[in-house]
């Protein structure tokens, strides 16, 4: 086959082709070019009419084409803007898979804006809110609220609370029990799908801001340190809550404590809310008496990134009274004295440096109290 193919291919008769092939061509040519011809004039005087006829219709189609091509597939924004509802029907399992996202290229190609999410886990109302508002107010585009509750509870902020339509989907959470670390990492979770967010902090409802937001705002972002209490407690309420079982993941010389008030970085956030590899043995071998929301993240975070960890807390709280919880705070109680003592009674490191600011919110304080520290706000605080 091969042998009778070539010599017509090798260029012999390539002439005589050449010349058969010539009163076809032009003829092809010419009917081509008749062809679009006719077509452009067709295609031109069908837009003419359509131009008249068809305006209105013309000019409410092209926001549509825009909308659908150009902001859903070639602009950036689509990657970078926030939620629009903090409520969503995704499981923790695909929330937590969700929250777990995060950029390889450290420099962001846009101008952001750095936010600190304020993550308050709660039973239901904010009795102290009226402060918080104060405290917030005028710094809209440096912070996000997100508030766990128990399911079910109807929060009833007007639209104009900086609380207003922050609740995140809910459990049902016991204290010292793992549904607590479940519901921290569930406000971790939903407060890391907003990429603007930097540092986390965990606040009760029974919380309340030390400095205005300026101060507490630079205070975080020039940390190099996340404040997460962890400390090696030899005591019976420290390593005699350690169980061997735990091993080899977490040994004896690893096991901290610390107070749940936390404050994370963005990358610690993203650790807690992806760890698979403590998570299990914690949730099976750290049960009460063992309270878990006291060692889990102290001592996971002091074994995964020991680095980033300022090993303190910014929340201050009473334990002077003795007992299993700490002092609460009442209408009687707050006075300038009291406030002053909060404020200046301590020093610490920051940055490796001194220094006589370590706390930035205290706990506990009752519903009566919100009146007093109102008035003393301006004076002690540094808000109106
Ligand atoms: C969640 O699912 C329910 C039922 O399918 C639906 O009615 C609701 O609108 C969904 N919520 C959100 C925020 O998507
Ligand atoms: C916090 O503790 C860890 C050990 O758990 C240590 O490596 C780290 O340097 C400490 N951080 C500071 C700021 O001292
Ligand atoms: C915050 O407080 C500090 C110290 O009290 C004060 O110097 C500063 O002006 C306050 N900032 C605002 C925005 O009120």
């Amino acid at each position: 086959m091969q042998a009778a193919v070539l010599p017509s291919e090798d260029g012999k008769d390539a002439p005589q082709r050449t010349q058969s092939r010539v009163f076809p061509s032009r003829i092809l040519q010419l009917l081509t070019l008749f062809v679009v011809l006719a077509s452009v004039f067709f295609v031109l005087s069908m837009y003419m009419t359509r131009y008249f006829d068809l305006q209105t219709i013309k000019s409410q189609a092209r926001p549509v084409v825009k909308s659908c091509v150009v902001e859903e597939q070639t602009d950036l924004r689509r990657w970078i803007k926030p939620p629009r509802t903090l409520m969503h029907n995704m499981s923790d399992e695909q929330l937590f898979w969700r929250a777990s996202f995060a950029p390889q290229v450290k420099k962001y190609p846009f101008q952001r804006v750095p936010k600190v999410a304020f993550l308050f886990l709660t039973r239901g109302p904010l009795p102290l809110s009226p402060l918080w508002e104060r405290f917030f107010e005028g710094h809209e585009e440096l912070y996000s609220i997100y508030i766990h509750s128990l399911p079910g509870y109807q929060p009833d902020f007007p639209p104009s609370s900086v609380f207003y339509k922050r609740q995140i989907p809910s459990k049902v959470t016991e204290w010292g029990k793992m549904s607590m670390c479940d519901a921290e990492r569930r406000l971790l979770a939903n407060a890391l799908l907003d990429l603007s967010n930097e540092r986390f902090v965990l606040l009760s409802e029974s919380c309340i801001p030390l400095y205005n937001f300026s101060i507490t705002y630079r205070y975080l972002m020039r940390s190099r340190y996340s404040f997460v209490g962890s400390f090696d407690d030899p005591g019976p309420h420290g390593r005699g809550r350690y169980n061997l079982r735990m091993k080899p993941e977490v040994n004896i010389a690893q096991w901290r404590k610390g107070a749940q008030w936390f404050e994370v970085n963005r990358k610690l956030a993203i650790n807690i809310i992806s760890d698979a590899k403590y998570y299990p043995k914690f949730r099976d071998f750290c049960k009460p008496g063992c309270y878990v929301d006291e060692h889990y993240f102290p001592t996971m975070l002091a074994i995964e990134s020991p680095h980033l960890m300022a090993n303190r807390s910014v929340t201050w709280v009473d334990w002077s009274r003795g007992g299993a919880h700490p002092a609460t705070f009442g209408k009687r109680d707050i006075t300038e004295a009291f406030l002053k003592k909060i404020l200046e009674g301590k020093s610490c490191f920051y940055n490796a440096q001194p220094s006589s600011v370590c706390f930035l919110f205290a706990r506990k304080f009752a519903p009566n109290a919100l009146e007093p520290l109102l008035q003393l706000a301006p004076s002690l605080l540094g808000f109106k």
